[in-house]
């Protein structure tokens, strides 16, 4: 539990001090450097004080564009601060973070941990004002804490109204076999993003290990910018979320699940924790669920320190064991070797409710009239007329999307978050589907008025300051995207940046450990490709001189890894 202790003092005194670690590092028996190797880590933990009112405003691409950056402005104008800096009297500290998952209804901030939405230069300014006369935050206007989900199409999942439990009794009725023939024959896919079959997972798991000595984890890290979909699902569609953790638990012969919930949906924590007492008193978690003798299964809500890797799945289970979120060497795959090392089912929020309402209605509850078996939930956010939440049948063409959120004079859709793919008008009649768009949730849109060539920096930054640093191509590669884009956003690029920034993603794509490192060269040259007038404009026409070997560069990444891995 030391990074929720961690945690805790740092909300409480907005710094963890030395004396903190040394008090930790005798009580809990660890050495020293694995604490401050935590706060080095985690986003949200410091060793040097932060203010009394800690504010991060959310970095996320769509954040600027609703004018974040103004606001930062502005509040930092009347704190007379600047970002990243407390002022000499400890007040305040404004700062940015990656995306804190409020896309639809930004410029959002954290204040001291707690989410405030649509923070305008007003709003920003009613901030400081309030800030400068010490109001505590329990005394802020209420409606700045309201977070609403605008929930704007529903299919069968956001529009189910299943008894409670009536998941739980069908699964105990049909058996372990019963319950991963339904989720077959639904055809029902992770939909956090690699789509992997969920029967198969369930019972992979089901047969590795020890009976009752195996985990069920809910993957609410969501840290993909543009994806909102689980703070949506686990606010209004809580009691399905722990009813689909509750039947796979069944399912596979677990007795404890865990929420692994993001830092930036605090706000969410109370209303879960009382779902989950709630269904404690109904005999739906603890022991003897729902009357049946020796079925025990309960849920805790585990909380992260912002780290975007940790929504990598053995990167999570990771941090769920109290250390930095480093994704570990698979295989062995968390279904077989997961949290303390014993067999494990990671499943996304989504996923979950999904599986709660397939078991308990049948495989017939995601069907519809199209070729796609099932269904999604898209979080739309950035040019439309209608951003928010969308469950729609899989196999929808980017055309139908962009015409049912009220988008028009669009330029390009950003589809599976920055790591996924960038659209143009002209791939309109592409799907969303497992086999051509496939996305954990998020998609995008940039009207003509957007600089495409920002758009890739802000996603490459991204990916730069999420970057674990446990492998060489990541770290240092990132931080060489990040210099060369910003070179030739600043006017003094050529075409030579571009070469070699090819070069770079093939050294990356082959040799990063996971999937953040092998995506992070994506974005820009993705847009160069669809968007090169973006660039043309801004670059010097210079012919490229290889400075090395990439080939045998390729190869010595390679033997690094391999190293780094086994020295681990
Ligand atoms: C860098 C990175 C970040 C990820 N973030 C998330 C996340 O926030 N939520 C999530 O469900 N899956 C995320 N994933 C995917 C998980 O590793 C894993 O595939 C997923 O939780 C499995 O659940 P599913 O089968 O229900 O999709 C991420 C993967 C990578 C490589
Ligand atoms: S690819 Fe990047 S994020 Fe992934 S393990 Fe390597 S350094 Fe960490």
């Amino acid at each position: 539990m030391v990074l929720q202790i961690l945690r805790k003092l740092q909300l409480s005194r907005n710094v963890v001090t030395d004396s903190d670690v040394e008090v930790l590092a005798e009580s809990l028996n660890m050495p020293r450097t694995k604490i401050r190797a935590l706060i080095d880590f985690y986003s949200f933990l410091h060793d040097a004080p932060r203010g009394r009112y800690d504010i991060y405003f959310s970095d996320s691409i769509t954040d600027h564009m609703l004018g974040s950056r103004e606001s930062a402005r502005v509040l930092c104008d009347e704190l007379g601060l600047e970002p990243g800096v407390p002022n000499a009297d400890g007040l305040a500290t404004v700062d940015f973070t990656s995306c804190t998952g409020l896309c639809e209804r930004g410029p959002a901030v954290l204040v001291n941990g707690i989410a405030i939405d649509r923070v305008d230069a007003d709003r920003a300014r009613e901030m400081a004002a309030l800030i400068k006369a010490m109001v505590p935050l329990e005394e802020w206007p209420l409606e700045w804490f309201v977070i609403n989900d605008a929930i704007r199409r529903k299919g069968p999942l956001l529009e189910m109204t299943v008894r409670r439990g009536s998941a739980i009794e069908r699964a105990i009725e049909i058996g372990s076999d019963g319950v991963i023939a339904d989720l077959e024959a639904a055809g029902l896919r992770g939909c956090g993003g690699a789509g992997f079959p969920t029967h198969r997972k369930w019972d992979i798991c089901r047969s590795a290990g020890n009976p009752n000595d195996r985990y069920v984890i809910c993957n609410a890290d969501e840290g993909e910018p543009g994806t909102f979909k689980d703070r949506a699902l686990l606010n209004c569609e809580g009691c399905n979320v722990i009813e689909g953790m509750t039947v796979c638990g069944i399912t596979i012969g677990a007795q404890k699940g865990y929420i692994y919930l993001r830092h930036e949906y605090e706000f969410l924590r109370e209303r879960l924790e009382k779902r989950l007492r709630r269904r404690r008193q109904s005999g739906l978690l603890g022991r003897n669920i729902a009357g049946h003798h020796g079925i025990h299964f309960d849920i805790e809500i585990i909380m992260g320190a912002g780290s975007y890797v940790c929504g990598e799945e053995s990167a999570l289970i990771e941090s769920l064991e109290g250390k930095r979120g480093i994704p570990r060497i698979r295989p062995p795959f968390p279904v077989t070797h997961g949290y303390r090392n014993r067999p494990t089912v990671v499943n996304n929020v989504e996923t979950f409710a999904y599986a709660a309402g397939i078991v308990s209605q049948g495989p017939g509850f995601v069907a519809h009239d199209g070729n796609e078996p099932g269904w999604k939930l898209l979080s739309i956010s950035g040019d439309c007329a209608s951003p928010g939440i969308y469950e729609i049948p899989l196999g929808m063409t980017i055309n139908e999307v962009l015409e049912m959120c009220g988008a028009s004079d669009v330029q390009a859709i950003q589809v599976g978050g920055p790591g996924g793919e960038l659209i143009s008008t002209g791939e309109g009649s592409r799907v969303l589907s497992f086999d051509d768009l496939n996305t954990g949730g998020s998609f995008i849109i940039f009207d003509r008025s957007r600089d495409m060539l920002d758009v890739a920096m802000n996603f490459t930054h991204f990916f730069a300051h999420e970057s674990c640093g446990f492998c060489t191509p990541c770290r240092v590669g990132t931080k060489l995207m990040v210099h060369m884009g910003d070179k030739i956003s600043d006017g003094h690029g050529a075409r030579l940046d571009i070469e070699q920034m090819q070069r770079l993603n093939r050294l990356m794509t082959q040799a990063s450990h996971c999937g953040l490192g092998q995506r992070a060269a994506v974005p820009i040259l993705t847009t160069y490709e669809k968007f090169p007038e973006a660039f043309n404009r801004r670059m010097e026409d210079i012919e490229y001189k290889p400075a090395f070997d990439v080939e045998a560069a390729i190869e010595r990444s390679r033997q690094i890894v391999a190293e780094e891995a086994q020295a681990k």
